[in-house]
């Protein structure tokens, strides 16, 4: 059994902030005490971490990613071990992804299939929710089986008409059976019936380049998808998460919601909180590396979305990880942007661009935390032994300087994507150290991970419904 003990740091959690020393024994974390106290000049371990002026967090957990996913033809360039290793550079050390269903074919396939691909190659611990492309009788028996041994929550889209598409009766029917047995609906809320007549007829006036695609997904019709998915789950009588939330309209749709205390949910991710229209409009099809569903939006929606995550309107802050290169794959939609893979890169960023909110004013470090680790641990039954410091959590622990500067570049980050979206942009903060069930994986800047150190993670079910 190593011990470890990390001395002299700002211990943030969700919950507090306290100059406490951090005792790791066997992987977890054994205690924690102010560093003046008694307890803390006890601690004795093989090894000392020195923490003075650092925050010592919990890692990130990024309940949104998507590592190899086949989407318009290609696959998403970071496959499990690029993705989890970039995860871990960014201090984010657990990852949900979203195994697939084939259409026609057995959810159980898919996740075997999903496990096949992580198997023995993730640097950090992972879990994995399911994409419902196909409800029926048999998916839906196949639920509760999914259920129980801890793929506890179900994404359906009512986007992509022809590929992942649910309609309104197959999100009823899976609602009503994720109220049965407990499981989450996660749903992409775009009206993809409505936006692909559009598209059609943008490209039949010859509006082809990228930034067409932010115009005919329009804020309405992330609107009214997102008010249809939280009728049709209080009529199911289920909870309901909406994932990547953009438009300021969709948030007022979850803010009733939740003033009516209904169990509903909201994420959104880093790109709609910083990028916008403007950069969806880069000449040479440069919008292109900007291509992602629920779109960007123009940057007046922006304001909305930070209130909301002060607010609690929005709970999550997750990635939508789900990288395609500039070269080759974002490349197959020039001259038809329906044509150009929806996804954006982001994994290694996330625990980063939220601290830099905290250095601009618009979140408490506590809130950070609580946005990027504690809630999405608790929505997505892995809390507390994800998402906070305490004793009995795994010891998966980041060592942050918040006043190291950095310029995000793809010439230096770790994703397996030829181009950044946040290329050239100054941040305050960097992860230094990162620990991953007590095994050190980043090493103030040098990697010491390794593939197959991470473990699959069957979770409980969401930790906010009763
Ligand atoms: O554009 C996106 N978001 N691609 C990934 C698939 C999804 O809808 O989350
Ligand atoms: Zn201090
Ligand atoms: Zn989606
Ligand atoms: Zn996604």
């Amino acid at each position: 059994m190593t011990t470890t003990v990390i001395r002299g740091g700002l211990v943030v959690t969700a919950a507090e902030e306290i100059h406490a020393d951090v005792l790791i024994e066997d992987g977890r974390i054994a205690a924690l005490a102010d560093r003046r106290s008694a307890a803390a000049t006890a601690y004795t371990a093989d090894r000392e971490i020195d923490a003075t002026g650092r925050y010592v967090l919990p890692g990130g957990v990024d309940a949104h990613t998507h590592m190899d996913f086949p989407f318009g033809g290609t696959f998403s360039s970071d496959d499990f071990e690029t993705g989890t290793r970039a995860a871990a550079w960014g201090g984010t050390t657990t990852i949900v992804d979203f195994a697939v269903q084939t259409k026609g074919r057995a959810l159980r396939e898919g996740l075997d299939r999903w496990h096949a691909k992580a198997d023995g190659r993730c640097a950090v611990d992972y879990g994995f929710h399911m994409i419902l492309s196909d409800v029926n009788e048999s998916t839906l028996k196949e639920m509760d089986a999914l259920v129980g041994e801890g793929v506890t929550s179900f994404k359906m889209f009512m986007a992509y008409p022809d590929v992942f598409y649910s309609d309104d009766g197959q999100i009823l029917r899976a609602m009503q059976r994720a109220a049965a047995n407990g499981g989450l609906p996660m749903v992409h809320a775009e009206n993809g019936i409505a936006i692909d007549v559009l598209v059609e007829q943008a490209l039949a006036a010859g509006r082809t380049d990228p930034r067409h695609h932010g115009e005919v997904r329009k804020a309405l019709l992330e609107a009214e998808a997102t008010h249809r998915a939280v009728q049709l789950a209080r009529v199911a009588g289920s909870p309901v998460y909406i994932v990547h939330v953009s438009a300021q309209e969709a948030v007022e749709q979850l803010a009733a919601a939740r003033g009516m205390d209904l169990p509903v949910f909201g994420e959104t991710c880093p790109q709609y909180l910083y990028l916008s229209t403007d950069e969806l409009a880069e000449p040479d099809f440069g919008g292109a590396k900007y291509v992602c569903s629920t779109p960007l939006r123009p940057r007046e929606h922006q304001a909305a979305l930070w209130r909301a995550l002060r607010t609690d309107d929005l709970q999550v802050v997750s990635t939508d990880h789900c990288p395609f290169c500039f070269t080759g794959q974002k490349e197959l939609g020039r001259g038809d942007f329906s044509k150009i893979p929806n996804g954006m890169p982001g994994v290694e960023h996330r625990m980063d661009l939220l601290h830099q909110a905290v250095v601009d004013g618009k979140l408490s470090r506590r809130r950070w935390i609580d946005l990027a680790c504690a809630t999405p641990a608790r929505m997505f039954g892995l809390y507390p032994r994800k998402g906070t410091l305490a004793p009995g959590a795994d010891a998966d622990v980041v060592l942050y300087d918040p006043h190291a500067e950095q310029v995000l570049s793809a010439e230096t980050h770790h994703m397996n994507v030829d181009y950044s979206a946040y290329e050239g942009r100054r941040l305050t903060g960097r992860v230094e150290t990162v620990l991953s069930r007590g095994e050190t994986v980043l090493d103030r800047g040098t990697w010491t991970g390794r593939a197959g150190h991470g473990q699959y993670l069957p979770r409980g079910t969401c930790q906010f419904i009763d």
